[in-house]
């Protein structure tokens, strides 16, 4: 999927996705435990990658970490800088952000890399990657299945993925998996899975 399909599909649709998903509240109180165990005492930069609205880029700041809020979409981004004024947000991309390698020790990719395309996957991992410096931290979410496959999310196309697979393209790409979460179907929320993993 293009960014700038991404982009527009987003841009569409902020206002309503704003109202839905982008405060805490929305978030499940486990997802907020995992995040926290693993990005709020992080001892150095952090990027909250595809933030949105940045509900959970105000969240980490709450807990102490030094973190910037980064997003494709700039109704996203004067949203998240308007409701956390305290916190840095930027529009961009993911896939080349001028910062230095290894210039970041957490990093939070919470359900930005669903729309991509499956073979796109390690490109993004790998932009990932680039950006931690070795010891770091990723805490991806991700739709989760029994094999790769797309579904129509409201937005637009993304893939669910077995979490062995996504372990599997992690470790391809520098990581090491820690820590993973399984959250099933509640509601009309489909089952997804967070990922812990370490750049090594
Ligand atoms: C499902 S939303 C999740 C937003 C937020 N993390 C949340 O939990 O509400 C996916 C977000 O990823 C962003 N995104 C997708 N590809 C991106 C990229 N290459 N760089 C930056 N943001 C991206 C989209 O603009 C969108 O805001």
């Amino acid at each position: 999927m293009s960014e700038d399909a991404v982009r527009s599909a987003y841009s569409g649709l902020a206002e309503l996705y704003i109202e839905l998903l982008g405060s805490i509240g929305s978030v499940h109180a486990g997802d907020l435990e995992f995040i926290a165990g693993h990005l709020g005492g992080t001892a150095g930069p952090v990027l909250d990658l595809g933030c949105g609205p940045g509900h959970l880029t105000g969240f980490l700041h709450s807990l102490g970490a030094d973190v910037s809020g980064v997003d494709l979409v700039p109704e996203f981004v004067a949203h998240a800088r308007a409701a956390h004024p305290a916190v840095r947000f930027e529009v961009g991309s993911l896939m080349d952000l001028e910062r230095a390698d290894g210039s970041v020790a957490g990093v939070l990719a919470w359900f930005c890399l669903i729309h991509l395309d499956p073979r796109e996957l390690d490109g993004a991992l790998a932009a990932i990657r680039r950006l931690l410096a070795p010891g770091g931290t990723l805490v991806l979410g991700m739709f989760e299945g029994a094999a790769v496959e797309p579904f129509d999310h409201k937005v637009l196309t993304a893939h669910r993925w077995p979490a062995d697979e996504l372990s599997d393209r992690l470790a391809g790409s520098g990581f090491a998996e820690v820590d993973r979460l399984f959250r099933g179907q509640e509601g009309d929320r489909r089952p997804y899975v967070v990922l812990a993993a370490r750049a090594v």
